[in-house]
C-alpha cells in the first residue's frame, strides 16, 4: 500500500466554469449566476464533485473579472449576492462544492485601496502596493508585463511607478504589508463562512517580490521576466501564515496557480504534511510547444517530451505532495485542437487525451466544453478577439516591435489565444448554441450545429459520455486515485503508456498519440485483464487503431 493520505480532494474532479461563457439566463450576452443554476443538473448528470467558478466579484472587467474591484460584492453582469447564496445552497444540495477564484496578487485599479493609495505619497493605503522612484528617468528594472510593455506604470500625480505583473489596471499588492495580509484573510473567512469550499488562488507564486527589484533576462515578451519573480523569498512563508490564520480552520480544496514553479518548489506549495497547499498547477507540460522566448512562437508537438514532463511530476511528487491534473482552462487553447485531431478524429482523440490524463495520479480538473470535445474557434481577423493579452500581443508583435507578421500573427493567435477556450458553451443547436438569447459577448464558435452537449447526451458513445465514465471510474476504483505510477515503453514516439499499482491490484493504460496505426503487444501479464474503458467499440489486437486508448485491469494476486 502506498504511504498516501487519503482526502476527498484527492478523490474529487473538478469541473471548471468561466461564468462569462458558460449560460446567460438574462439575454444580455453574458454568462450568469442564474445561467449556472439551470445547468446544475448538467454537472451533477457529468458526475463531477467540485466546481470551481473564475472570479464572479465586482470587477471593471479590464481582465474578465481578474482584476476585482470589491471582494465583496457580485459582478453586476453575473447576478446578485443573493444568487450567489442560492447557487452556493443548490450546489450543496446537488452534492458538489463551490471552489471560488481568489485574486489576490494584485487589484484592480479602481479598487477603494488602490484608488487611496494613489492620491499621495503619505497616503495610509499607499503602502498596500508597490511604488518606485525612477531610475536615470525610466522604470525602475527591466521587467515586462505578462500582457506586454513594462511591469511599471508611471503615475503623474506623484511621480513614482507602481507594478503590475499583468496589466496596468491590475496593480501588484505589497504582501509585504501586514495589513495588506490582514485584509487579505479576512476577506477569505468572509467567503469560507458564507460555506464555499476552497481557493484556486491565482498566480500566488508571484506574490512574495525579491526585495532587490534586479533587473531580469530580456527577452522577446514579458513572460522572461516571470521567472525571475516567481516563487519569491517569503512566499512559503506567507502561505504558512495563511494556513495557519485561515485555511486550517476549514476543510477545504486548495490549489495555487503557480506560474514558474519547479518541481522541488511544488514539493513546498503542496507538502503532504498540509502546512501550505493541497496541490499546484503547474504548467511545463502546456508550454512545451512554446517558443521559450516567445510564447506566441509556435514549437511542434513532441510526445516524448510530454511523456518526460509527466512523469516527471508524477514520480516527483508521489508520496511529497499532490498533483493536478488538467489539459485545459480559460488560458489555454483547446486540447482537442492542439495535441489531438479536432477534423475526423475529434472524438477519437479527445476521448484518448481524457484516458491519458484521468488515469494519472492527481486530481483532475475538467474545463467547460473540454467534455464535448469543444474545439478552437477559426477566428478570421483581429476584431474578432476580446482577450487583452491576445490584442496586446499582437499590437506589440506586429505592429511596434514588427516581429511577426500579421499572417503570422493571426496563425499564432488562432492556435493559442485566451479566446479559444472562452467562446460560449455549446448547449445545443438553437441560435447562439443555446448560450443566450441576446448577442454573445464573443462569438459562438460556429460547429455548435454538429458539437453540443444536447446531441452528446442522448448519445451514448459522445465524449460526454466518456467523460462522465471516467468520473465514475475514479470514484469506483482506488487504484485509480491513490496507485503508483510507472512509465512503460519511454522510447516509444507514438504511443503513451503506463500501469498504476495499488496493493493487488494494477492499471495498464494505452494512448495512441497519432492519426496511424501503430503495432502494439499488451504485455503478458494483462493480457486477462478486464477493460475499464476504451475510445473503440471492439477490441483488436497486434494494432492501435488512430488514437486508440484503453485502460485494463487485473488484480495481481
Ligand atoms: C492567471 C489567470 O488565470 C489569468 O486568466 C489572468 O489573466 C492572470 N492570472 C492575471 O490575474
Amino acid at each position: 500500500m502506498n504511504n498516501i493520505e487519503k482526502r476527498w480532494w484527492k478523490e474529487a474532479v473538478v469541473y471548471q466554469i468561466y461564468p462569462r461563457s458558460f449560460n446567460d439566463s438574462n439575454g444580455d450576452g453574458i454568462g450568469d449566476l442564474k445561467g449556472i443554476i439551470q445547468k446544475i443538473p448538467y454537472l451533477k448528470e457529468l458526475g463531477v464533485n467540485v466546481v470551481w467558478l473564475s472570479p464572479i466579484y465586482q470587477s471593471p472587467n479590464d481582465d474578465n473579472g481578474y482584476d476585482i474591484s470589491d471582494y465583496r460584492q457580485i459582478m453586476t453582469e453575473f447576478g446578485t449576492m443573493e444568487d450567489f447564496n442560492q447557487l452556493l445552497t443548490l450546489c450543496h444540495q446537488a452534492g458538489i462544492k463551490l471552489v471560488m477564484d481568489l485574486v489576490v496578487n494584485h487589484t484592480s485599479d479602481e479598487h477603494a485601496c488602490f484608488i487611496e493609495s494613489r492620491k499621495s505619497k503619505d497616503n495610509p493605503y499607499r503602502d498596500y502596493y508597490i511604488w518606485k522612484d525612477p531610475v536615470n528617468g525610466k522604470e525602475p528594472n527591466n521587467w515586462g508585463s505578462c500582457f506586454g510593455g513594462s511591469t511599471w506604470e508611471f503615475d503623474e500625480q506623484t511621480g513614482q511607478y507602481y507594478l503590475h505583473f499583468f496589466s496596468k489596471k491590475q496593480p501588484d499588492l505589497n504582501w509585504e504589508n501586514e495589513k495588506v495580509r490582514a485584509s487579505v484573510y479576512n476577506m477569505m473567512k468572509w467567503w469560507l463562512d458564507k460555506g464555499v469550499d476552497g481557493f484556486r488562488m491565482d498566480v500566488i507564486s508571484l506574490i512574495s517580490k525579491d526585495p532587490e527589484y534586479k533587473d531580469g533576462e530580456p527577452g522577446v515578451t514579458g513572460y522572461s521576466s516571470f521567472n525571475v519573480c516567481a516563487n519569491g523569498p517569503r512566499v512559503h512563508e506567507f502561505l504558512q501564515e495563511m494556513r495557519q490564520e485561515v485555511l486550517s480552520k476549514y476543510d477545504l480544496l486548495t490549489v495555487g496557480e503557480c506560474s514558474g514553479v519547479t518541481l522541488e518548489e511544488a514539493k513546498k506549495y503542496a507538502r503532504s504534511d498540509e502546512k501550505e497547499l493541497n496541490m499546484v498547477f503547474q504548467f511545463e507540460h502546456v508550454s512545451l510547444d512554446a517558443d521559450d522566448d516567445n510564447k506566441w512562437g509556435l514549437k511542434p508537438f513532441d510526445l516524448m517530451k510530454l511523456k518526460e514532463i509527466m512523469t516527471k511530476w508524477q514520480n516527483g511528487l508521489e508520496g511529497k505532495a499532490w498533483n493536478s491534473l488538467f489539459w485545459c482552462n480559460h488560458d489555454q487553447p483547446r486540447m482537442v485542437s492542439r495535441w489531438g485531431n479536432d477534423k475526423e478524429y475529434r472524438e477519437a482523440s479527445a476521448k484518448m487525451l481524457a484516458t491519458c490524463l484521468h488515469m494519472m495520479q492527481g486530481t483532475p480538473y475538467v474545463y467547460q466544453g473540454e467534455e464535448l470535445g469543444m474545439t478552437n474557434m477559426p477566428f478570421h481577423d483581429l476584431s474578432e478577439f476580446r482577450d487583452l493579452d491576445s490584442i496586446n500581443a499582437y499590437r506589440e508583435m506586429v505592429e511596434e516591435k514588427k516581429i511577426m507578421t500579421s499572417e503570422e500573427m493571426l496563425t499564432a493567435l488562432r492556435k493559442k489565444s485566451r479566446d479559444n477556450s472562452r467562446t460560449p458553451m455549446q448547449w445545443d443547436d438553437s441560435e447562439n448554441a443555446g448560450f443566450t438569447t441576446g448577442t454573445p459577448w464573443i462569438k459562438v464558435n460556429p460547429n455548435y450545429h454538429q458539437i453540443n452537449a444536447a446531441e452528446q447526451l442522448q448519445r451514448p458513445d459522445s465524449v460526454f459520455h466518456y467523460y462522465q465514465k471516467l468520473i465514475q471510474l475514479r470514484k469506483q476504483y482506488e487504484v485509480i486515485v491513490y496507485g503508483k505510477y510507472e512509465l512503460l515503453d519511454a522510447e516509444n514516439p507514438d504511443i503513451y503508456t503506463y500501469s498504476r499499482t495499488l496493493g493487488n491490484e494494477k492499471l495498464l493504460v494505452v494512448c495512441n498519440f497519432t492519426d496511424k496505426e501503430i503495432s502494439y503487444q499488451i504485455p503478458e501479464e494483462y493480457r486477462n485483464g478486464e477493460c475499464l474503458i476504451s475510445n473503440y467499440v471492439e477490441q483488436n489486437s497486434g494494432v492501435l487503431r488512430p488514437y486508440e486508448a484503453f485502460v485494463l485491469h487485473i488484480n495481481i494476486l
